[in-house]
């Protein structure tokens, strides 16, 4: 594994959740951060978290929905604290409902921040990845990159797609000095973790402790994920030029292949 000292990153959605710790593993990891999403407080107080620890950063208000921010995003880094050479595509969304009811807007707003974010922001990055054989492209799927989920087909499509374009970058980078890698965490205790048992308590009038102990059976450690368990894998990622095209579970065993 290379030390990721000085190496700059650029983490989408790390206001908070998994990518607020990922964007601080990586910190502590040596790099400079930058740390994107729409929420300025919390974007804000995370670049002061990643500065806490004597690094470079930068907080980029950015919506993945807008082609024309995502297409500026690196030049903007770039002058803030250097060019990237890992970026960690993390925002992500969910909408729940069966697809019989799914509203188009819905199935849009998925794909757009879950899926094709990713690919403009991947793309907007390559040419100076390529240019100096140098690049770490860490995409955050999920558990539904690798089965069906009932309720959640924009979510488990958008991130099917997202590792079959991490796979397809992985090829196409492999001689050009770029990695790209998938993390699929299971459950995992954020924000989106809350909003979905809440959404299962509106939807089946269940206590929230009994929609979490559902969502939960099927997990053989029982429990959800940690974001720092999740961001263990990508500091790893950020840091391996020999791994490329893999998705890592960070679900507690929940999918094996
Ligand atoms: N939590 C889980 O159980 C779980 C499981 C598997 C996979 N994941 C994946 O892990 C990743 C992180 O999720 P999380 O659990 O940490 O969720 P979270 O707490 O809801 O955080 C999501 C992040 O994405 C950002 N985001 C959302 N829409 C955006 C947009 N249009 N443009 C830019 N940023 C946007 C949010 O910031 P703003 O709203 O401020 O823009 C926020 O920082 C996601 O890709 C998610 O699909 C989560």
């Amino acid at each position: 594994m290379e030390s990721i000292e000085g190496r700059v990153a650029l983490v989408t959605g790390g206001g908070r959740g998994i990518g607020q710790a990922i964007a601080l593993a990586l910190a502590r990891a040596g790099a400079h951060v930058a740390v994107a999403a729409r929420t300025l407080p919390e974007i804000e107080a995370v670049a002061a978290q990643v500065a806490a620890l004597s690094r470079r950063t930068f907080f980029l208000a950015l919506d993945l929905t807008d082609r024309a921010q995502v297409a500026a995003a690196p030049a903007a880094v770039a002058r803030a604290i250097g060019p990237i050479d890992i970026l960690v595509n993390n925002a992500g969304i969910h909408a729940s409902g069966p697809v019989h009811a799914l509203a188009d807007e819905a199935w849009d707003a998925v794909l757009a921040v879950n899926l094709t974010g990713p690919m403009l922001l991947a793309r907007a990055c390559l040419p100076h990845m390529y240019d100096r054989r140098l690049g770490r492209v860490v995409n955050v799927a999920s558990v539904a990159a690798r089965v069906g989920l009932k309720n959640g087909a924009a979510y488990a499509a958008s991130k099917h797609g997202l590792l079959g374009f991490t796979r397809s970058l992985a090829l196409e980078g492999a001689r050009r000095g770029v990695t790209a890698n998938a993390i699929c965490p299971g459950w995992t205790e954020t924000q989106m973790m809350d909003e979905a048992i809440a959404a299962v308590v509106s939807a089946t009038g269940r206590s929230a402790d009994e929609a979490r102990a559902a969502m939960l059976r099927s997990n053989p450690l029982g429990r959800a994920s940690l974001p720092e368990e999740v961001a263990d894998v990508a500091v790893l990622l950020a840091g391996s030029p020999g791994i490329t095209g893999q998705a890592y579970q960070v679900d507690g065993g929940e999918f094996m292949a």
